[in-house]
C-alpha cells in the first residue's frame, strides 16, 4: 500500500492534529516524520480537548499503531507528561506506541542553548518555542547527536556527558544571564529517560517496508507549516526540520514513488507565532477578531498568534512544494459575521506585479494586492453537510478551488471532530 501525507501550507497551527484524528480511522499506522515537542497538535471530542506535541494524532484511536518517526526530535521529559496526561484515558499506550531508534533526543542542555541563542540575537531572534529544536537538529547534522538507539548501547553515557559538558561550554560562551542548575535537570531528564525506555523502539523504516508489504495503510502526519520549513521557508525565521512533502521521505525511510495522496491544510486566513515576514499580517479590528473568535493562541506556548488574510501566493507556493493532491480548510466559522474578505493574489514586489513568492517578503519589499469578497453571516459551527454551506462560502471555496487548482475536500466549522463537512 502507497502512504498518504497530511501537512500544514501556512506557518503552522492549521488545524493537522484535528484531521489526522477525523482521518486516521481510514489508516493502521499514523507516523510522526519531523519537528519535536515544538508542535502542539490539539484534538477535541466528547467535550474534551487534548493537545500532543510528540505523540501523532491518531492515539485515540484502539486499532492504530502511533510511531515516532527518525526525522522526530524527542524530549523525554515532555514525551513522560504526554504520557501522563493520556494515561487516564485507558489506551494502551505500549501497544500503539512505538518509537523510531533513529530519532535524536532532545537534552536539557539543548534547551538551555535554545535560550541563551535566543537571548543573544535581541530583537532578531527567531521567536522558538524554545523547545531546543534548533541545537538539537544542529547536533545531528553535525554529527554529534544521541539518538534514542544509543539508550539500548553500553557507553551512551559517556557520550552523554561530552555532549552536555560541551553544551555548557557554549552556553558560557553566549555569555547569557540565563540560570539554571544542571544536576536538577538532568534527575528529572534520567527519570524520564526510564519510562521513554520501557516503551518498543524499533527501526521504523524496515517497520514502515514490511507494513507496505503486508498492504497496511500509512498516514504520514507532519509538523508546523511549510513556511517554516529550513529551506523553503521564511529563512531564517524557520524551524529546524523539512516540514514539506520531502520531510516525510527522510524523516520516515519513506520512497517517494510511495507517497500517494499529499492532503495540505490551511486556515481560511493565516497566521503566524513568533518572529519574520507576514505580508497579510492585519493590525486592525478583522485582525483582532481573528484572533479573538479563533482563539489564536499558541498550543504549545499560549502566546498570542498573528493575524492576517489569506495569503494566495504563500499558499500557491506551499501547494507547489508539497505537490498538494486534496485540500483542507480549516476554521471558516472564525470569518462568520465579515462584512467583507480580502485575499492576497500577487505582491508587489520592486516596482512589478508578481504572483509566486519571491526570494525575500520583508514588509520593505512586499506589498500585497487583494482581491476583495463578500462573507458570510451565518453561523458554521452546526453544520454538518456540504448542502448546508452559504453561497458566499461556496464562492469563497470555489474561487481558492480555481487558483490553487487543487480541490478543497474537506471544510471543517469548529474544533470538534463533528464539526467537519466532507466535500
Ligand atoms: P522552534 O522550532 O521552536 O525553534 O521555533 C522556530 C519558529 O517556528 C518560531 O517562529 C516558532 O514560533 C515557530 N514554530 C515552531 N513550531 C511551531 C508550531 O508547531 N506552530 C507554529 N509555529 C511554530
Amino acid at each position: 500500500m502507497a502512504v498518504d501525507l497530511l501537512l500544514g501550507l501556512q506557518w503552522g497551527d492549521e488545524g493537522k492534529g484535528k484531521i489526522v484524528d477525523v482521518l486516521t480511522k481510514n489508516y493502521d499506522i499514523i507516523a510522526r516524520f519531523q519537528g519535536g515537542p515544538n508542535a502542539g497538535h490539539t484534538l477535541e471530542f466528547d467535550g474534551i480537548k487534548h493537545v500532543l506535541h510528540t505523540i501523532p494524532s491518531g492515539i485515540f484511536h484502539d486499532n492504530t499503531i502511533n510511531l515516532v518517526g527518525n526525522g522526530v526530535v524527542i524530549d523525554p521529559v515532555i514525551f513522560r507528561k504526554e504520557l501522563e496526561s493520556l494515561s487516564k484515558y485507558g489506551i494502551d499506550l505500549k501497544k500503539n506506541l512505538v518509537v523510531s531508534r533513529k530519532a535524536h533526543l532532545i537534552l536539557p542542555t539543548h534547551r538551555l542553548l535554545d535560550a541563551a541563542s535566543e537571548a543573544s540575537k535581541g530583537k532578531a531572534k527567531i521567536g522558538s518555542t524554545l523547545k531546543g529544536i534548533g541545537p538539537t537538529y544542529m547536533d545531528k547534522t553535525g554529527r554529534n547527536g544521541i539518538r534514542v538507539g544509543d539508550l539500548e548501547m553500553k557507553d551512551w553515557k559517556k557520550k552523554y556527558r561530552a555532549l552536555a559538558n560541551k553544551h555548557v561550554s557554549m552556553i558560557d560562551f553566549y555569555h547569557s544571564e540565563i540560570e539554571f542548575d544542571l544536576s536538577e535537570l538532568e534527575t528529572e531528564f534520567f527519570e524520564a529517560l526510564e519510562i521513554l525506555q520501557s516503551y518498543t523502539f524499533i527501526d521504523s523504516e524496515e517497520f514502515l517496508h514490511q507494513a507496505q508489504k503486508e498492504g497496511k495503510t500509512i498516514l504520514a502526519e507532519g509538523a508546523q507549516g511549510s513556511l517554516l520549513d529550513i529551506d523553503f521557508g521564511t529563512y531564517p525565521y524557520v524551524t529546524s526540520s523539512n516540514t514539506t512533502a520531502a520531510g516525510a521521505c527522510t524523516g520516515l525511510g519513506v520512497s517517494p514513488s510511495r507517497i500517494n495522496e499529499v492532503f495540505g491544510i490551511f486556515k481560511a486566513y493565516t497566521t503566524r507565532v513568533g518572529s519574520g515576514p507576514f505580508p497579510t499580517e492585519l493590525f486592525d479590528s478583522y485582525g483582532e477578531t481573528m484572533g479573538r473568535v479563533g482563539n489564536e493562541f499558541g498550543a504549545t506556548t499560549g502566546r498570542p498568534r498573528r493575524c492576517g488574510w489569506l495569503d494566495l501566493v504563500a499558499l500557491k507556493y506551499a501547494v507547489q512544494i508539497n505537490g498538494v493532491t486534496q485540500l483542507m480548510m480549516m476554521k471558516g466559522d472564525v470569518l462568520s459575521g465579515f462584512d467583507k474578505l480580502k485575499v492576497c493574489t500577487s505582491y508587489k514586489y520592486k516596482g512589478k506585479v508578481i504572483e509566486h513568492l519571491p526570494y525575500n517578503i520583508e514588509e520593505e519589499n512586499v506589498t500585497p494586492i487583494y482581491t476583495e469578497m463578500k462573507g458570510w453571516k451565518d453561523d458554521l459551527t452546526t453544520m454538518t453537510d456540504a448542502s448546508q454551506i452559504p453561497q458566499t462560502l461556496n464562492d469563497y471555496i470555489s474561487f481558492l478551488e480555481k487558483e490553487l487548482e487543487v480541490p478543497i475536500k474537506i471544510v471543517s466549522v469548529g474544533p470538534d471532530r463533528t464539526q467537519t463537512i466532507h466535500r
